[in-house]
């Protein structure tokens, strides 16, 4: 009998639904190519969780994510949300709470360059060329995200804003023992950023994932200020191989190699916890200047769920066929409005997905 998986699907705003709908074409293919099912529950989250039901987290959505195997996550937020206080808005209220309540500490965010798609690329083609694969691994439940004592105190001008930022030693090291065994399956090339410079929280931080390294001979350890390590990105982005990051710095060095690759578009990430439940979703965000146009690129929905199949689900082999199949239609020229390389006419979000499910099908 086929192996039944059950996945919690939150779509979310913006483009969130279009493209959405797209990776779940794909898992119907997969389901009909491969021994496994996907029972599939859909759930409120972000402004939809608002408007549905009065909160960016509903409890109904936490419990359906519960009671499943992944979440499989689109984007939140939007212009019609903006208003309302920041810590009510959709991607802090929704997104934030998800990470903690499941302990989603360990976030992984490919950034690929297809050489289909070095000309998609914002950096000069002679640095792209021949494509490039970076992983950074972004540390996403601690440091000044979610340390206390965080706020605002006083009165008027005289108001003063803080926020603090802490590491513990396990904290640092189990996030370090993520990112060395990822640079052990890929080129052995792990690279930690920190502003050892400046910060305590990164003196302890370079100290252990250094000490954790021992476990890991076959792993080059390199540590970088985060200062650097963005302009290297721009520079020589093919030094990289694994960056190991804290929370904050990782938000910022994952935008900016997302960038690298042409298009945000492009760009899924997997959050997992220490029992391979994970949170799946495209980092490009909800977008929500182009939702509803049938224009989005729905390829970081489909790469997100192949890593789902990957690191939550157990089908290795499925997530691969979804990843050649994209590579293969990025081949064949077939490309959104926005990795549509000169002279290429863009395809919709829609003909996109159809694309993958054929190539899938297909081999
Ligand atoms: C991300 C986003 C979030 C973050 C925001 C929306 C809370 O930028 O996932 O990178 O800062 O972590
Ligand atoms: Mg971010």
């Amino acid at each position: 009998m086929a192996r039944s998986c059950s996945i919690a699907v939150l779509p979310g705003d913006g483009i969130g639904p279009e493209v959405m709908a797209e990776a779940l074409k794909v898992l119907d293919a997969v389901e009909k190519k491969f021994d496994v099912t996907f029972a599939r529950t859909h759930a409120n989250v972000g402004g939809a969780g608002i408007d549905n039901e009065g909160k960016a987290l509903p409890d109904t959505t936490v419990d359906i994510c519960r009671a499943s195997d992944a979440i499989l996550f689109g984007s939140v937020g939007g212009p019609k949300w903006e208003f309302l206080p920041p810590d009510e808005q959709p991607e802090r209220a929704a997104l934030l709470p998800l990470r903690s309540i499941f302990g989603l500490y360990a976030n992984l965010r490919p950034a690929i360059v297809f050489s289909s798609l070095t000309r998609a690329s914002s950096l000069k083609e002679e640095v792209v060329s021949g494509g490039f694969d970076i992983l950074v691994v972004r540390e996403l439940t601690g440091g000044i995200y979610f340390s206390q004592p965080k706020g605002i105190e006083g009165e008027g001008r005289g108001r003063v804003g803080f926020d603090t930022l802490r590491y513990s030693v396990p904290e640092i090291e189990r996030i370090a023992h993520v990112a060395f065994r990822a640079a052990r399956e890929r080129s052995g090339k792990l690279c930690s950023i920190d502003k050892a410079n400046v910060l305590s929280s990164s003196v302890l931080w370079r100290e252990t994932v250094t000490a954790v390294g021992k476990d890991y001979p076959e792993v080059e350890l390199t540590h970088m200020y985060v200062d650097n390590a963005a302009m290297q990105l721009v520079r020589r982005p093919k030094q990289f191989d694994v960056l190991l990051c804290e929370n904050m710095f990782g938000d910022i060095l994952s935008d900016e190699a997302a960038m690298l690759t042409g298009s945000m578009g492009m760009l899924a990430s997997a959050s997992l916890n220490s029992s391979k439940f994970g949170l799946f979703e495209p980092a490009g965000g909800s977008a929500p200047d182009i939702a509803g146009k049938g224009v989005a690129n729905p390829i970081a929905q489909i790469l997100s769920a192949a890593m789902m199949l990957k690191y939550s689900l157990g089908q290795e082999q499925a997530a691969a066929a979804i990843e050649a199949a994209v590579a293969a239609i990025l081949d064949k020229k077939i490309m959104t409005r926005d990795i549509a390389t000169p002279g290429v006419k863009p395809v919709s979000t829609a003909a996109m997905g159809d694309a993958i499910v054929s190539e899938i099908l297909a081999n």
